[in-house]
């Protein structure tokens, strides 16, 4: 997608012609632009609610555009980056729907970064594997501050690597393809197999990836620069595929289970970015990759693994693998000395019932780093809400005969989930961790998303680590 970057109000006497100028304007306000005015706002009584759209099919006489599109924002003063991010969305929608390729935006002005990132995300489809492709947007133009609409655009292919790498199917996204990919990125980068995780003592880890066919890959991705103010690592959850083990799950539940790596996607898809913002911190991008399967190597309930800290879990249930392997992650993490670790994860059905589709859950032992992703969540179009992390919750994970279990009672599952996780977090290290169960990969379209896979954390994290 290529962007021009006009001075502000230029954008209507630009001189190469597009093929929809998309005017957004707040309700009972205008255009000012007469022709149209009058067709739209006094013919046609449209009123600018937020979400509805007017489209004029030829105005070449008075803009530089085949079309226009207008654009409800809304209230002037409700006006904020999601609303942005819905009506660019729209106006993308419209423009593809019509097989145009040129849009030019004018909007209010501040919001270049919000706007770039939304032609991305409005113009996403996975069509990797349909004979007919999707149409899609060949140029945008829009008013604002250059850098600004880059960053929008570094995100917008952040997000997109991360949304095609959850969505591929296991058979594509293996833990091997995940190395490839981290391997790829220009980073440097240590990719652990199966022998040297044993070395490290990774009980956890490859107990979890001992069913399955596919090599477990440890992947640690390193960002340096020179005196970094701080230190932090971003694990992500990266189960291939989770069919729940001997604890298997029913066929509807496994169907989405290709997902169950969208925390390392979203770690892959930050990390593919990181160097072009040059932040001053130290990043490390963890990812424990394997498949939870079913076979004569697999697992069972009841076996006891030694976590990499040396503490031990009795597997209750073969499904709750995800907090087993990022039991290992998080040792890891915690033993390069960083000063914060902030893991993500498609961890608990649990939290899905709890906040639904539209919120992630936000969890740790740090309220300060807590706040402050949830601040930058609010700034990035990502909502998290957080969770309690009571004792109590452990009660249930207590075992008789290893130091804990890795499920235990069915109520409050993603605070139990968060508490198991804490056990392999060092004290001295601030720790969050994000439940992306619900919101990372949609069965319906919401918003601004289309179904499938959303990229969920990639712009809270990467906003976390520029700021
Ligand atoms: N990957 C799942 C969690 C999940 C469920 C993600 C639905 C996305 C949508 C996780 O590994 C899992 O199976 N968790 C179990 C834990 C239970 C056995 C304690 C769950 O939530 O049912
Ligand atoms: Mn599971
Ligand atoms: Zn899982």
């Amino acid at each position: 997608m290529e962007f021009k970057i006009v001075q502000n109000s230029e954008i209507l006497s630009v001189n190469d012609v597009c093929d929809i100028l998309t005017i957004g304007v707040f309700e009972g306000e205008k255009t000012g632009i007469e022709k149209i005015d009058n067709l739209v706002f006094n013919e046609d009584k449209f009123e600018g609610k937020f979400n509805k759209t007017y489209l004029l099919p030829c105005c070449c006489d008075i803009l530089p555009a085949k079309k226009v599109l207008v654009v409800g924002l809304g209230k002037k003063e409700d006006l904020d980056g999601q609303k942005i991010r819905e009506a660019v969305v729209k106006a993308i929608k419209k423009t593809i729907q019509i097989k145009s390729e040129y849009v030019a935006f004018k909007f209010p002005d501040g919001y270049e970064d919000v706007i770039a990132e939304s032609c991305y995300i409005g113009d996403y489809s996975f069509d990797k594997y349909k004979s007919e492709k999707a149409h899609h947007i060949k140029k945008v133009c829009l008013q604002g501050d250059e850098a600004k609409v880059k960053k929008g655009q570094i995100f917008g292919e952040a997000m997109q690597l991360t949304r095609d790498l959850a969505n591929e199917p296991s058979e594509y996204a293996t833990p091997s393809k995940l190395a490839e990919v981290a391997d790829g990125l220009g980073l440097d980068v240590k990719i652990y197999d199966r022998a040297e995780c044993e070395k490290m003592g990774m009980g956890a880890f490859l107990a979890v990836a001992r069913g399955s066919l596919q090599e477990p890959k440890f992947i640690h991705l390193t960002y340096s620069c020179p005196n970094p103010k701080k230190k932090v690592a971003i694990i992500g959850k990266g189960l291939c595929f989770d069919s729940g083990g001997m604890n298997l799950k029913p066929a509807a539940s496994m169907m989405t289970m290709r997902d169950d790596m969208s925390g390392a996607a979203c770690v892959l898809g930050v990390m593919s970015k990181i160097k072009e913002f040059h932040p001053n911190v130290e990043v490390h991008g963890i990812i424990a990759a394997c498949e939870n399967m079913i076979g004569p190597k697999a697992y069972r309930q009841g076996d006891i693994l030694t976590a990499k800290n040396g503490k031990t879990i009795e597997i209750d249930n073969t499904d709750a693998e995800g907090r087993v392997t990022m039991a290992d992650a998080l040792c890891y993490a915690c033993e390069l000395g960083v000063d914060e670790v902030i893991d993500i994860a498609t961890l608990t059905g649990a939290c899905m019932v709890a906040l639904g589709t539209c919120a992630s859950g936000i969890m740790g032992n740090d309220k300060e780093l807590i706040s402050n992703i949830i601040k930058t969540g609010n700034n990035s179009g990502e909502r998290y809400w957080e969770m309690p992390m009571f004792e109590d919750y452990f009660t249930s994970l207590k075992s008789e005969i290893a130091d804990m279990k890795n499920s235990g009672a069915r109520w409050g599952g993603a605070s139990a989930a968060g508490l198991f996780l804490k056990n392999f977090v060092t004290d001295n290290v601030k720790w969050a961790h994000l439940d992306i169960a619900g919101t990372a990969f949609l069965e319906k379209p919401q918003k601004e998303f289309i179904k499938g896979a959303t990229g969920v954390g990639v712009r809270t994290l990467l906003n976390y680590i520029i700021n």
